[in-house]
């Protein structure tokens, strides 16, 4: 069985109830339930953390055993070099995810330091940014 690890960072906890205009009303946990479904051959584990420390640690703990993690660093994505050098140092692809289409948005979110280190991206799909990666991993 494939197993893929799913990471959110900042802020992606509040999720359903945080700036639904641009995130939407549903929880993660209520997404992850119908992704879980879909893809029920596949192990799809879930992490949350408001801490840059903490996704250093999951992605340190999953990158070399995992068939893929699928990232989305909510703001760190724009200032973490750390999280970038973490991705740099693990076998595991990594692909990145936003929900918004950051591009749309302030030009602070149009840079980010991940980009570089992921084997792919995906953005501003709404929640189904996080299915598109599942299928891209599926297909490595
Ligand atoms: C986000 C976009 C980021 O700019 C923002 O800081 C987030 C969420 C997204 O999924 O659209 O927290 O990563």
């Amino acid at each position: 069985m494939k197993r893929i690890q799913i990471i959110n960072g900042p802020n992606l906890n509040l999720l359903g109830k945080r700036e639904p205009t641009v995130y939407g009303n549903q929880t993660f946990e209520a997404y992850l339930l119908d992704l879980k479904n879909r893809f029920s051959d596949v192990e799809l584990d879930y992490f949350q953390s408001n801490s840059e420390g903490a996704l250093i640690d999951k992605i340190q703990e999953t990158g070399f055993t995992y068939d893929g993690i699928v990232l989305n660093a909510g703001a760190y994505t724009h200032t973490s070099i750390a999280i970038a050098d973490a991705i740099r140092s693990i076998t595991v692809p990594v692909i990145e995810v936003h929900i918004s289409n950051v591009f749309k948005r302030e030009a602070f979110r149009h840079h980010s330091y991940l980009s570089e280190a992921c084997k792919g991206c995906i953005v501003g799909f709404g929640m189904d940014s996080y299915r598109l990666a599942v299928e891209a991993l599926l297909n490595i």
